[in-house]
C-alpha cells in the first residue's frame, strides 16, 4: 500500500490530505504515517523470522512519545543512548527489560538509572567505561550490571563520512582484537554479568556486502565468547538504509527499490546474506533499526514564501529551515521535494532554501519542480528519521508541530513550540 500518495493530483498521508492539514495546523509541519512505521517493523521481523530477532528501535531516529508507544505496542524493544531517551521509553510505556543502553559517554547518573530501571544490557564502548559500570554497580550491593561490549569490527560500510562508525578511524566500540581479553578480565567479576556482544557498522547502508562481511568476521569471536562466558545474544546494530531518491514514486512507501535510484539492497537480500550464519549461532539476535522503521514514514510540509532570481540562479524560499531538518546542510543529504497540491504544468529549475541566515540552509539544488507560487506547499520526503530529533531552535525559530496519521485520523503528537517556550529558564540581566 502507498501511504504517501497522490489522489486527484493532491498529496495524501494515508487518508489525510496534506494541504488541509497544513491549513489547520500551519507550517512547517512534520507528518508521520503510523501504518508505514508498523509495516516496516513487521516487514523487518518477517524477513528475519528464521532467527526471531528482538528489534530494539533506535530512539535517536525519532523519539516522539507517540512513535515510541506505537512501536512498544507492536512489541518492539529500544536502543537508547542517554538518560533522556531512557526516560522517554519509560514515559511511552516501553518495556525496559527490552531496552539496551548504548553511547560512548555514559555518566554515573545514567548508569545508575539504567541499573535502577533494569535495562536488558549496557552496551559498553571502552574498558574504562566497563570499569566505571562495575564500580557504580558495586555500590548497589547485590545488583549485577548486565553488560555487552560493542565491538568495532573495522569494516568499511560506505556512506557519508559523518555517519560511518565501524572502522578504527572513529570513536566507537572496542577494537576487535582487544575484545576477548576485556571479557576475560571481567569474567569472574561479581558486579557484572556478561550477557551479550554488539556491533554497529554505520548508517544508511544500502548494500548487503558490508553486513555480511562484518557478521562473517564476528562469528568466530562470538562463538568463542558464547562458549567461554555464556553470552546470550548477538546484536547486529542498525544501519539498514532506505531509498531517498524518488521516495514517493517508487512505491511500497519508497523504502527500497526505485527505478531512478541506484539499486539498493532489498530486505530479502539483507536477510539472506546473514541468516545462515546467525542461525548456526543458536543465540538470541538483536537488531537496532532506526532510519529503516521511520525514515520514509515522515514528511516535512513547508510553505512557499518568496521566489527570487539572482544573477545566476532561481531560488524558492520556504518557511522551513535547516534548524527544522538539518540533514541536507549537515550531510549533503538528498531529500525528494514535491508540491503538495496538484503540480502545475511545466517545470522550473530552482534551489529550495530556508529562511535561516546561513548559506548552507538549502534543501535542494537545481530541482525541477512545477512552478510554485507564494502560499503553495511543498513536502520534503524521507524526513521521519533524524528530522525532528535533530531539530534546533537556531535563529530563535520554534520547532515545528508533529502529527501522526492513522487512516483518516490525524493526531497532533507535539504542539508547535512558541517563542516563549524558547526562552523558558532564561533571565534578563
Ligand atoms: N545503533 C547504534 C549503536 C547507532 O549508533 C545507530 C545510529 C543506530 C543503531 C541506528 O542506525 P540506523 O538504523 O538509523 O542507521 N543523523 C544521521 C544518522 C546518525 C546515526 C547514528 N547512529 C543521519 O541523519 O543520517
Amino acid at each position: 500500500m502507498h501511504r504517501f500518495h497522490r489522489k486527484g493530483g493532491k498529496l495524501y498521508a494515508e487518508g489525510v490530505n496534506l494541504d488541509s492539514l497544513a491549513d489547520r495546523l500551519g507550517t512547517p509541519l512534520y507528518v508521520y504515517s503510523a501504518g508505514t512505521i508498523l509495516d516496516h517493523y513487521r516487514r523487518l521481523r518477517g524477513a528475519m523470522r528464521a532467527v526471531d530477532p528482538l528489534i530494539c528501535y533506535s530512539v535517536k531516529a525519532n523519539s516522539n512519545l507517540a512513535v515510541l508507544s506505537l512501536l512498544a505496542r507492536a512489541g518492539s524493544g529500544f536502543d537508547v543512548v542517554s538518560g533522556g531517551e531512557l526516560e522517554r521509553v519509560r514515559k511511552a510505556g516501553g518495556k525496559i527489560a527490552k531496552c539496551v543502553f548504548a553511547g560512548v559517554g555514559k555518566t554515573d547518573e545514567e548508569i545508575e538509572a539504567g541499573l535502577r530501571y533494569g535495562v536488558k544490557a549496557f552496551h559498553v564502548e571502552s574498558e574504562e567505561e566497563l570499569e566505571r559500570i562495575a564500580l557504580v554497580a558495586g555500590r548497589k550491593k547485590g545488583r549485577r550490571a548486565p553488560v555487552s561490549l560493542r565491538v568495532n569490527p573495522d569494516v568499511e560500510a560506505g556512506g557519508h563520512a559523518k555517519i560511518t562508525t565501524g572502522t578504527y578511524a572513529n570513536k566507537f566500540g572496542i577494537p576487535y582484537e582487544l575484545v576477548a581479553a576485556a571479557y576475560r578480565r571481567y569474567a569472574g567479576d561479581r558486579r557484572l554479568k556478561l550477557v551479550g556482544i554488539q556491533m554497529h557498522i554505520g548508517s544508511q547502508i544500502t548494500r548487503s556486502a558490508p553486513f555480511r562481511a562484518a557478521v562473517r568476521k564476528m562469528i568466530p569471536l562470538v562463538e568463542r565468547l558464547r562458549d567461554r562466558h555464556g553470552l546470550e545474544y548477538f546484536d547486529l546494530g542498525g544501519g539498514v538504509g532506505i531509498v531517498y531518491e524518488d521516495a514517493l514514486a517508487s512505491g511500497r512507501d519508497g523504502w527500497w527499490k526505485s527505478p531512478k535510484a541506484e539499486r539498493a539492497m532489498t530486505l530479502a537480500e539483507y536477510a539472506t546474506s546473514i541468516i545462515p550464519m546467525l542461525r548456526a549461532l543458536k543465540m538470541e539476535i538483536l537488531l537496532e533499526p532506526g532510519r529503516f522503521l521511520v525514515g520514509n514514514a515522515g514528511v516535512l510540509v513547508a510553505e512557499v514564501l518568496y521566489r527570487k532570481q539572482t544573477g545566476k540562479k532561481h531560488f524558492t524560499v520556504i518557511d522551513a529551515g535547516m534548524n527544522d531538518l538539518v540533514r541536507p546542510a549537515m550531510y549533503e543529504a538528498y531529500h525528494q521535494i514535491e508540491s503538495v497540491e496538484k503540480p502545475r504544468p511545466g517545470a522550473i529549475s530552482t534551489d529550495i532554501v530556508g529562511p535561516v541566515c546561513e548559506s548552507g540552509d538549502v534543501f535542494g539544488h537545481d530541482r525541477a519542480l512545477s512552478p510554485l507560487e507564494r502560499g503553495d506547499r511543498v513536502a520534503i520526503f524521507s524526513a521521519g528519521a533524524y528530522g525532528f530529533s535533530m531539530a534546533s531552535s537556531y535563529n530563535t525559530r520554534p520547532r515545528p508541530a508533529e502529527v501522526l496519521v492513522s487512516g483518516t485520523k490525524a493526531k497532533v503528537i507535539r504542539k508547535r513550540e512558541t517563542v516563549a517556550d524558547l526562552w523558558r529558564g532564561e533571565k534578563k540581566s
